[in-house]
């Protein structure tokens, strides 16, 4: 059966790494027949959580009405899911946490979610030229969203990519992340 793959670019860069890198993960899957989705963040017109928990009271409806309507409505049949993000000062981006908390709406009051379990991808990419430094921290954060059904499959991590064709011009590391997306359209 075919997956539907749903993959968020949040870096700021339509071309940079973080993009290159889940582009090529999305032409090893689509090659395998999956149906693919990106959003790129930073384009969207995507608010603030407010904290309001009308979501978590309500079965999922936020009272922002924004980008994030849409975007969930694809979350829901979704197979996989990809969130890219550069680390800014030593996290995600600004962008992707912003999104990470208008993903509440997909967890009820007890904390289930709402829409069953989809794997969870995460990629990061780094400026530093070496390799682990953030581990301890992805470890942390891949957990965030497993009450919203997003349980993690991987985590990746590019270092050295103060470049923004660091990614594109390494043929191993492409290669690789195109047979991931073979791997999990099967
Ligand atoms: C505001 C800002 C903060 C950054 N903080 C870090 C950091 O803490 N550690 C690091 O190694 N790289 C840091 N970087 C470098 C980015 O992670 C790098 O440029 C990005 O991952 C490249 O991906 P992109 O081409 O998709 O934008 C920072 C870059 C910016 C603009």
């Amino acid at each position: 059966m075919s997956k539907k793959i749903v993959a968020f670019v949040g870096s700021p860069h339509t071309y940079g790494n973080i993009s290159t890198a889940i582009n090529q993960i999305l032409e090893g899957a689509k090659n395998n027949k999956s149906e693919c989705i990106t959003y790129n963040i930073d384009k969207l017109n995507i608010g603030y959580c407010r904290g309001c928990f009308v979501c978590n009271k309500t079965g999922g409806i936020c009272v922002i009405k924004d980008d994030m309507q849409g975007i969930i409505e694809q979350l829901k049949e979704a197979d996989i899911v990809i969130i890219g993000s550069p680390i800014y000062i030593c996290q995600v981006s600004a962008q992707v946490k912003t999104l990470m908390d208008r993903l509440y709406v997909l967890t009820d009051e007890k904390h289930n979610p709402l829409y069953g379990s989809k794997k969870l991808i995460m990629l990061y990419t780094y400026g530093a030229p070496i390799p682990y430094i953030f581990n301890k921290y992805i470890k942390y954060n891949g957990n965030a969203l497993k009450y919203m059904g997003l349980k993690l499959y991987k985590n990746i991590a590019i270092y050295g990519c103060y470049e923004r064709d660091k990614v594109k011009r390494n043929r191993t590391l492409l290669k690789k992340l195109n047979s991931l997306g073979v791997k999990i359209s099967k």
